[in-house]
This record gives C-alpha cells, sequence and structure tokens, in this order.
C-alpha cells in the first residue's frame, strides 16, 4: 500500500491513544527482589500495539533474569514474557489488530525478511532476538517508565508482570473465544517451547520413547507433546515426587527421582536400553548428563534448560561414536513460534492440548514475590497472574474501527488498480 494513502485520507474516528500510568512489578536491580510501582506505559507508536495485560505465567526465565543470571545491565525491568490479555491501542499502520482483540504474546517479533525466518526459523530472527534480548521494542527504546521518566526494560520485548504493556505487532497472537487468558498466557513460552521442542527439534515419532529431565510448567508441556506425538513411553526424571505425580497426569508413564542414585542409568533400565529422545529442561550440568545417559544407542538429547551464565556441560565423548548418540539445543520451540502458538490455542481451545493441568497457583500482582520464591524452591508447577479478573471471554474487536482500516486500505488499491488497468488499456492489452 503506498505511504500516502494513509495521510491522505481521514481518520476521525480513530481514537487518539494517550500515555497512561497503571501498576507493575519493577527489579530495579539484580537479585534483590522487586516492589510494585506506579509506571507510565506509552501510547503505542507505529507498529506497536498497547495490551491490557490479563494474565502472565511466571516463568524459571523470569527468575533467571530477575536474580541476574541472564545479564546484569537490563535494569531497571519490567519480567514477564508469557501471558495473555486484550488489544486496548494501536499504533498507526497497524491493519492486523482492532481494539477488543484477545491476544496471546510471542516474545519474537519476527521480522519475516530475514536469513533465518526466510528459512522457517522465525525463532532466530536477527533483529526480533536483538530486541528481544536486549528487553527492548524493535527500535531499540522501552514504552515503560517511572513516574521519575526514567526507562524501563520490557524483558524479552513484553514486560507483562504489568497491567498494561506495549509490544511491537508482530509479538501477538489471536487467542480463540474458547480459550480463557489464564491459560492462553501459557501458549506464548511453556507450550510452544515444549511442544515444539518435541516436534522440531527432536521429531519424536509414533511409538518413539521419551524422558523429560525436569518436570516443571516447561516439562510438563514437553509431556504433552511427547504424548501428541504418540510417544510409547514418556519417562520423567524429577527432584520432587509432586512434580512426578503432575507428570504422570499429563500423560507420563514411568517416574524417576533425579537425586537418586543414577538416575540415567534407571532411566535405560526402565525402557530396555534407553529412550530415543532425552529433553533437558532444567538448565544445569547434572541434568544435561541425565538426559545424555538416558539415551539409547543412536538416541538424542535436546537441552531446552535455559543455564546460566558460566554453566558447562561435561559429556564422555566416545559415546558420540561408539553409542552414535547425538545432542542439540532448541529455542523457543525451534520453528515458527507465532504460527505454532496459535495452532497450540487451537489445540488447547478444543482440550486435545491440555494447559490448565500445568497451572498450579493463581494468584495477583502483589504475589508474584512468592511466585518466584516458589520457583526457586522448586514448590509447584507454573503461577499465573490474574492482572484483569474482569478481561472478556471473548473478543470484542471495534468493528467500526478496523472496517475504516481495511476500507483505506482497499481505496488505496483500488486507486492502484485503476491505474494499472488504464494503463493496460493504453497498452492495448
Ligand atoms: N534433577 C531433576 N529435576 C530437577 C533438578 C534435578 N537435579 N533440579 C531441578 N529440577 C526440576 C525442578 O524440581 C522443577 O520441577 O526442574 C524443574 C524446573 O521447572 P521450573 O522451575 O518450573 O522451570 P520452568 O519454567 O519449567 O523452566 C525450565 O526451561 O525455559 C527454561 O529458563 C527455563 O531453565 C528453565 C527451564
Ligand atoms: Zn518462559
Ligand atoms: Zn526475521
Amino acid at each position: 500500500m503506498p505511504a500516502w494513502a494513509f495521510d491522505a485520507l481521514p481518520c476521525d474516528n480513530q481514537p487518539m491513544a494517550a500515555e497512561l500510568t497503571c501498576q507493575a512489578h519493577v527489579s530495579r536491580e539484580p537479585c534483590t527482589g522487586g516492589q510494585i510501582e506506579s509506571v507510565r506505559v506509552e501510547a503505542p507508536r507505529a507498529g506497536e500495539v498497547r495490551v491490557k495485560v490479563a494474565a502472565a505465567g511466571v516463568c524459571h526465565s523470569d527468575l533467571h533474569m530477575v536474580d541476574g543470571h541472564l545479564s546484569q545491565d537490563d535494569f531497571p525491568l519490567v519480567a514477564g514474557h508469557e501471558g495473555a490479555g486484550v488489544v486496548e491501542a494501536i499504533g498507526d499502520g497497524v491493519l492486523d489488530w482492532a481494539i477488543g482483540d484477545r491476544v496471546a504474546f510471542c516474545f519474537v517479533p519476527a521480522c519475516g525478511t530475514c536469513t533465518p525466518c526466510l528459512e522457517g526459523q522465525e525463532n532466530r530472527c536477527e533483529p526480533g532476538l536483538r530486541a528481544s534480548f536486549a528487553s527492548v521494542l524493535t527500535d531499540g527504546t522501552s514504552r515503560m517508565h517511572d513516574m521519575a521518566g526514567g526507562q524501563l526494560k520490557q524483558f524479552l520485548t513484553i514486560g507483562c508482570f504489568g497491567e498494561y504493556t506495549v509490544v511491537p505487532e508482530q509479538g501477538l497472537v489471536r487467542v480463540p473465544d474458547g480459550l480463557p487468558l489464564w491459560q492462553a498466557a501459557l501458549i506464548g513460552c511453556a507450550v510452544v517451547t515444549g511442544v515444539g521442542a518435541v516436534r522440531n527439534a527432536a521429531g519424536v515419532a509414533h511409538g518413539d520413547s521419551v524422558c523429560v529431565v525436569g518436570c516443571g510448567g516447561v516439562g510438563l508441556q514437553v509431556i504433552e507433546g511427547a504424548r501428541l506425538a504418540g510417544a510409547a513411553a514418556i519417562v520423567a526424571v524429577d527432584v520432587s515426587e509432586a512434580k512426578l505425580e503432575a507428570a504422570r497426569a499429563h500423560g507420563a508413564t514411568h517416574g524417576v527421582i533425579g537425586t537418586d542414585e543414577r538416575p540415567g542409568r534407571q532411566v535405560r533400565e526402565l525402557t530396555g536400553g534407553g529412550v530415543d529422545h532425552a529433553f533437558e529442561v532444567v538448565g544445569r550440568e547434572e541434568t544435561i548428563r541425565i538426559a545424555w545417559d538416558s539415551l539409547k544407542t543412536g538416541g538424542g538429547a535436546v537441552v531446552v534448560g535455559l543455564a546460566p551464565r558460566g554453566t558447562h556441560a561435561v559429556l564422555p565423548a566416545l559415546e558420540f561414536l561408539t553409542a552414535e548418540k547425538s545432542i542439540r539445543g532448541s529455542f523457543y520451540g525451534s520453528g515458527r513460534p507465532r504460527r505454532e502458538i496459535a495452532q497450540l490455542a487451537g489445540l488447547a481451545e478444543d482440550g486435545t492440548l491440555d494447559v490448565g493441568r500445568t497451572i498450579s497457583h493463581r494468584t495477583n500482582l502483589a504475589g508474584l514475590e512468592a511466585a518466584l520464591q516458589r520457583l526457586r524452591e522448586g514448590v509447584g508447577s507454573r503461577t499465573v497472574l490474574i492482572l484483569d479478573p474482569g478481561s472478556p471471554a471473548r473478543s470484542q474487536p471495534d468493528l467500526n474501527h478496523r472496517r475504516e482500516r481495511h476500507v483505506e486500505y482497499l481505496i488505496a488499491h483500488a486507486a492502484d488498480r485503476v491505474h494499472a488497468s488504464r494503463g493496460l488499456e493504453r497498452s492495448g492489452l
């Protein structure tokens, strides 16, 4: 669409968004704990959308971030990267979203044109990751500020531990009406990361055997993925008996306590020689080794857990050859997260994929510090913060607004077509 089209056409009924003030959890420096503060959230700029956050999952990556395991520099910060809400304002040029749309966040806003995007690896989008890993939006700045005007970073381009946030338009996925937002909140991290690792990184086939080391929020969704792929045996390994119970409820066929002697060997014994695929979903040297040790000859391990900087994995290298074992990493589902989040939201809506069972605690913003402490202590599989208990059960898009934008678009294109057909007439074709 030509750029002049927007400027030339009146758009009187487009509500002009203004900056707003709301409550958010702010981490001012690593390791010291955060507090709830009043923050300013700017109006969305071109290509951005402001969302009223309904629910946010508390993931171990948030804990890594606020505890300073990933960066010492990206503070002060609003953490939270797994969430869902309702579109509240849109910036210039945003055609795909309307105020009132129910959405989930995707924390790699893929550009669609860089080499990884063109190769179908949108999880590795270069500009998307640059912004995400710097905890800013794609223009290198954030839309959140404290009351003194200081910039607040938005973890992984999102920052949804607050009542409102502004994200790139590519950082959103539509949520179907049948899926509650407190469940939709998990699709954009735990679900797509876990199921994607199974489908795209490991390629688990019907009848394969699987071991999952670490059965927190992400690990339980690896188990969901393995169950959906038709894995014959799913062995869960965790240090907590309660986590193994949760794993069984999601479809694990066996459980091994990770502190027992040589858990990898126990997995091999339970599966008659080892598993085809082992997933490490903790982020520690010893759990990577358990995953490796549980493999059968020719098996492959996938590291999903985020290991703090400085962690090294030591493996018996001879087994690369003598047992033809392999190991790889998987980040954000190893595929096209935005497309897969949409698809997985559909599977969650019709009950094929179980998200609700992964959630052990529901609380409000004031319960976030306690939720982070539970993650430190390994208690509970996933906490969801309910930031807007009154969020709508269905999308209620402002259709006048959407229609107006599409009319503008059609008019602009109609003009293009008239020019084109006149050109053809003149050329005698
Ligand atoms: N052996 C087996 N399981 C362990 C061990 C161990 N030595 N140590 C911890 N665990 C288990 C915990 O009991 C917990 O159930 O690992 C699980 C980790 O789950 P969560 O803390 O809920 O973390 P989650 O949000 O699932 O993320 C897992 O993936 O995305 C990354 O940063 C994230 O590294 C983290 C990992
Ligand atoms: Zn996460
Ligand atoms: Zn890209």
